[in-house]
């Protein structure tokens, strides 16, 4: 059992530093260290992080770096990359690191080397998808594979669809892929629209194969397919499963050697490395997909090897803690500054809130302060112009990711120019702020001056890369993975279940049979008993 976080040493001083630095102004802090914006920035694999823009001082950096000392951050970490059974609720070891470990490296979980099953998969992904990209996998007429529909929810979806959009750049444009994740039958049937179901491939994606959404989707795709191929022995060239379970998968009519595995210690949400990938894969081809895992690895491997204080990951998570209990924020905005990148926040929030959106401890008691913030964002700079007014002169203090790359990977001066200069400014005004003497000083009068005040002071890192590319993607996605792990441990909580999200299902199972049957009794509270009456009538 480890301490109580907030009876650490380092914990304690930590409130006292930040009761001495809550009202020093960034503004103050630039002024004292000429320097700053250079000594508080990391560089490595080809990422400048810059953090010298977060309320801290070169003290509180050493201070946070002496709790995740005292957390045991090193050895967390350690306990994850190899194999230890970390997820205690679910007493399963976390590996996803293990999905991009190159040919040859040793993981061993129960008594086994994990990593030559994860090459076989992948050998696997790679052959199925040069048959698709090359036209020599037929369809059940014998017509070539033109569109990729994959069907799953969460960690089955926002990975793959995220990084399909992030790496639109890569693929084959001369196939189609759309995405089917909500109950929604309005998904379902817009993903459809248009599709040939001699040319349609269904990619059904769920780690348990039980999802409720995936589940009546993957019907009703088979439903839609059979209904234009007229033969059940078309499920065979137009259905490929990904998942864990090959009983259920056989059972839906899926034969097995459709099927591309991976296994539990692979979270949903950590799986876009794992067979979840495949939609993919398809769409970029292997090459660039193994380019993608290598980025990933890279990150893995800063992160296992780099000291703390030159660790993106540990600087990103304490910077996380530090704004969450100390600066009280409730939210961590991520805006990347590159349109590919425009799923990311969706994407970051399953990665951050399912993981780390937890109210009790490892060992079951409630926590005292406060776990995971709510992530949220858009790319720029649409934001601007919706919601940046609240984050430069609202109330609340909303910590910002800017994400932005040197390099646009359409090349029409001067959009680069003008999308990178609105990055670093806006990084800028939320630091620098402007002063009423400021606005007077350009003309306004007293009455419209306080209007037009920025008081600053609002923190903001900023992530800026050369190009979105499949390395560098790789690289983005393990870097907040193991900013996330950071956390859990920095919280002591497991950021590696998500019993949260069962209660609601169990609910609407309930639910399901009492809007079907106009007669069945119900006997919820008034209020949801008149939310069904309403739906029945
Ligand atoms: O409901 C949450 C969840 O379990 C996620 O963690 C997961 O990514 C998603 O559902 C989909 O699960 P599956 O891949 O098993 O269909």
């Amino acid at each position: 059992m480890s301490k109580k976080l907030t009876k650490t040493k380092s914990w304690n001083s930590l409130e006292k530093h930040y009761k001495k630095i809550s009202n020093v102004h960034l503004k103050s802090m630039f002024e004292e260290d000429k320097k700053r914006g250079k000594n508080l920035v990391l560089k490595d694999l080809g990422i400048y992080f810059d953090y010298s823009k977060q309320r801290i001082t070169n003290k509180t950096l050493n201070l946070l770096l002496g709790l995740a000392k005292e957390r045991g951050v090193e050895a967390k970490r350690d306990a994850m990359f190899s194999g230890k059974k970390i997820n205690v609720t679910e007493d399963r070891a976390v590996l996803h690191t293990a999905l991009r470990a190159p040919r040859g490296s040793k993981i061993i979980v129960d008594g086994k080397n994990v990593v030559p099953g994860v090459h076989r998969v992948l050998k696997k992904m790679t052959t199925f998808s040069n048959q698709i990209r090359t036209g020599k996998w037929k369809g059940y007429t014998g017509k070539s594979i033109k569109n990729i529909v994959n069907i799953g929810i969460g960690g089955s979806d926002l990975g793959p669809v995220m990084a399909f959009e992030a790496l639109k750049f890569y693929c084959d444009r001369s196939l189609t892929f759309r995405f089917v994740s909500n109950v929604d039958g309005s998904d379902f049937a817009e993903a459809v629209e248009g599709l040939d179901a001699a040319e349609t491939l269904f990619i059904v994606a769920s780690k348990t194969f039980t999802t409720l959404e995936t589940m009546t989707n993957a019907e009703t795709a088979k439903k839609w397919s059979l209904s234009h191929l007229k033969n059940d022995k078309a499920v065979a060239k137009h259905f490929v499963a990904l998942s864990t379970n090959k009983e259920k998968v056989t059972a839906f009519g899926i034969d097995a050697t459709n099927m591309f595995g991976f296994w539990d210690w692979v979270g949903g949400r950590y799986s876009m490395t794992a067979s979840i990938g495949l939609s993919l894969m398809i769409a970029i081809g292997s090459k660039n997909y193994h380019e993608m895992l290598d980025g990933f690895h890279q990150m893995d491997e800063h992160f296992r090897t780099a000291p703390l204080g030159k660790n993106i990951p540990v600087i990103m998570g304490l910077l996380g803690v530090w704004n969450n209990n100390f600066l009280k924020a409730e939210t961590q905005a991520v805006f990347p500054y590159d349109k590919y990148l425009h799923r990311f926040p969706a994407y970051l929030q399953q990665l951050t809130m399912e993981s780390n959106g937890k109210q009790v401890t490892l060992d079951g008691k409630n926590v005292s302060y406060e776990t995971g913030p709510i992530y949220w964002g858009e790319s720029g700079t649409n934001g601007q112009h919706s919601f940046y007014q609240l984050i430069h002169q609202g109330t609340k203090i909303i910590p910002a990711d800017f994400i932005g790359f040197k390099e646009s990977l359409n090349n029409l001066p001067p959009h680069q120019d003008y999308l990178i200069a609105n990055m670093i400014a806006q990084g800028e005004a939320l630091a620098f702020g402007k002063t009423e003497k400021e606005v007077k000083a350009e003309g306004t009068d007293s009455e419209l001056a306080p209007h037009k005040v920025f008081n600053g002071n609002r923190p903001s890192s900023t992530f800026f890369l050369d190009k979105v590319s499949p390395a560098n993607l790789g690289k983005l996605v393990a870097m907040y993975e193991h900013s996330v792990f950071v956390q859990g441990a920095i919280w002591d909580i497991n950021p590696f279940d998500q019993m949260g999200v069962e209660l609601g299902k169990k609910l609407a199972q309930n639910i399901i049979p009492e809007l079907q049957d106009k007669n069945a009794a119900i006997k919820h509270d008034s209020s949801t008993n008149a939310l069904i009456k309403f739906y029945r009538s």
